[in-house]
């Protein structure tokens, strides 16, 4: 109860940010990770984690030796999940999710597995959705995965133009009910 009203809250400080009232459902959390092998990938991105309900079911699911880079802009989320989370495959970084590359080091960049965005796309302005999507393309490895939630179809011609696939799938079990994109590299 505290997580939502302290996300309503955020919501109103700062609408461009944090782009939507309340944070996602547990079971929308499930659907954004169906798709990943979790045996398999070593290198994991998150944008944009707010509470960190994602960030909790990543680390469930996540193996011993994967890295987990966190990016995280909104000052109260930061520090919340960053004095929560003591783990040392994590690595939670108060910046902009277009800052990735500064966050890896040379042999990692282009090698991540696994981006998981939570990143209000449709309210950001044009150029800074392209630097931030450009970001998470170009840190991923070949066939490596970008998996995306909205609330409308809107993003679908951007993403289908920048990823090999686009794969939607729909879940009324969220407020507000929201689309999964699954996207993955050439
Ligand atoms: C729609 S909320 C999702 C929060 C959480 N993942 C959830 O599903 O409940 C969007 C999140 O993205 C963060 N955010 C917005 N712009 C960002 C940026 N440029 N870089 C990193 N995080 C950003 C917001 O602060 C907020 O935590």
């Amino acid at each position: 109860m505290a997580n939502k009203r302290n996300f309503l809250k955020q919501f109103f400080k700062d609408r461009k940010v944090v782009g939507a009232v309340s944070p996602s459902t547990r079971f929308l959390g499930e659907k954004m990770l169906a798709s990943i092998d979790f045996e398999k990938v070593r290198h994991i991105v998150e944008l944009g984690p707010g509470t960190g309900i994602f960030t909790d079911l990543i680390m469930q699911r996540m193996h011993k030796d994967t890295k987990l880079l966190v990016l995280e802009l909104n000052d109260d989320f930061f520090h919340k999940l960053h004095d929560r989370i003591d783990d040392p495959r994590v690595q939670i970084i108060h910046d902009s999710a277009e800052n990735i590359s500064k966050y890896l080091d040379e042999e990692l960049q282009n090698k991540q597995d696994v981006v998981i965005s939570s990143l209000p796309l449709m309210v950001f302005s044009a150029p800074l959705r392209k630097s931030v999507v450009d970001a998470s393309y170009n840190c991923l490895k070949p066939k490596g995965k970008y998996v995306q939630f909205q609330y409308s179809l809107q993003s679908k011609k951007f993403l289908e133009g920048i990823y090999k696939s686009v794969k939607i799938t729909f879940t009324v079990k969220n407020f507000p009910p929201a689309f999964v994109y699954s996207c993955q590299k050439a």
